[in-house]
């Protein structure tokens, strides 16, 4: 792990990575209350709010793109994280249902008073100001207590059955191990206007100055080896193919490229394979082609 990734993270979230390592810590819960209500990343709930905004901006540029309507619709997400990600949003904007599967998920934790406190009446409040008065709190809490369902475990073997109306996943795919057996399951699950948005970083992971900062000196496999089943190095073709395999019919929409200022090596193993164009997509959008 890199010094400048610690480094970028608050107190609480380097001593929970040091404590999950630690002989005679392991085997804690992966998240506490603390750690993640500290986390710049996991403590604002809107922040899923803001990034579909930003994901719809991105593919109307690209595609005749019509907001995602979760009103009596069924929606699913592929690793939500451990606050349950778009599953808040996507209940208090009228979903009937939100399904995911994650391995870091803990009931006990998300539907604790400090959570309730001070994670999800933020929350509410953000939607309420976004979205407007749909819900009060009460009732808010008594649709994710019933209407929200998230398996402990990897999504390709959760029992989630469809067909479902739109599956979502924010930085999940490129974190899978194998990723076809998670294509396989959405491809279960698509029903005919099954509509997907899902965000792919294909970067380090790390807040170097270009995203792609060491991860082609070598080929993936030695990468993986040496740092660990962190990130899994497809590269944007190699998941349009696979969803293109199992019969999913989604386009890719390039949502941040970062060639200028990559100085670093390239080896053959990646020249060989990939255009520029792949190899310096940092992030991209998995999108159902128009809708
Ligand atoms: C970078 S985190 C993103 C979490 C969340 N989507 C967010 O944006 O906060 C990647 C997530 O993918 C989950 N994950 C990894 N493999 C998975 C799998 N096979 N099925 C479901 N989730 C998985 C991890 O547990 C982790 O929570």
């Amino acid at each position: 792990m890199r010094l400048s990734y610690l480094l970028s993270l608050t107190p609480l979230e380097t001593w929970r990575l040091a404590r999950l390592r630690l002989p005679g810590l392991k085997g804690g819960p992966a998240w506490t209350p603390s750690e993640l209500l500290s986390s710049g990343k996991h403590g604002r709930g809107i922040r899923f709010a803001e990034l579909l905004l930003r994901q719809e901006a991105v593919a109307r540029r690209h595609m005749a793109w019509q907001p995602l309507d979760f009103e009596g619709r069924r929606a699913v997400e592929i690793g939500c994280g451990p606050l349950g990600g778009f599953g808040p949003l996507a209940l208090f904007c009228g979903a009937v249902s939100f399904e995911s599967a994650e391995p870091e998920w803990d009931a006990a934790l998300f539907f604790s008073d400090e959570i309730r406190e001070r994670y999800l009446r933020t929350f509410h409040a953000d939607l309420c100001a976004l979205y407007g008065p749909r819900m009060d709190f009460a009732q808010f809490t008594a649709a994710l207590q019933g209407r929200m369902t998230i398996h402990r475990g990897g999504f390709e073997a959760a029992p989630i059955a469809g067909p479902v109306d739109i599956v979502l996943s924010q930085s999940c795919i490129e974190h899978v191990f194998p990723l076809e057996a998670t294509v396989g399951k959405l491809a279960s699950i698509q029903g005919k206007g099954t509509r997907f948005l899902h965000l792919v970083d294909f970067g380090n992971h790390y807040p170097t100055g270009n995203p792609f900062d060491g991860l082609y000196d070598q080929p993936p496999a030695e990468y993986i080896a040496r740092r660990g089943k962190a990130i899994n190095l497809l590269r944007a073709p190699d998941v349009e193919s696979l969803f293109a395999k199992h019969g999913i019919p989604v386009a890719m929409v390039a949502s941040r490229v970062m060639k200028d200022s990559f100085a670093g090596v390239i080896h053959p193993w990646w020249r060989e394979r990939y255009d520029d164009t792949a190899l310096f997509t940092q992030l991209a959008l998995v999108v159902s082609p128009s809708a």
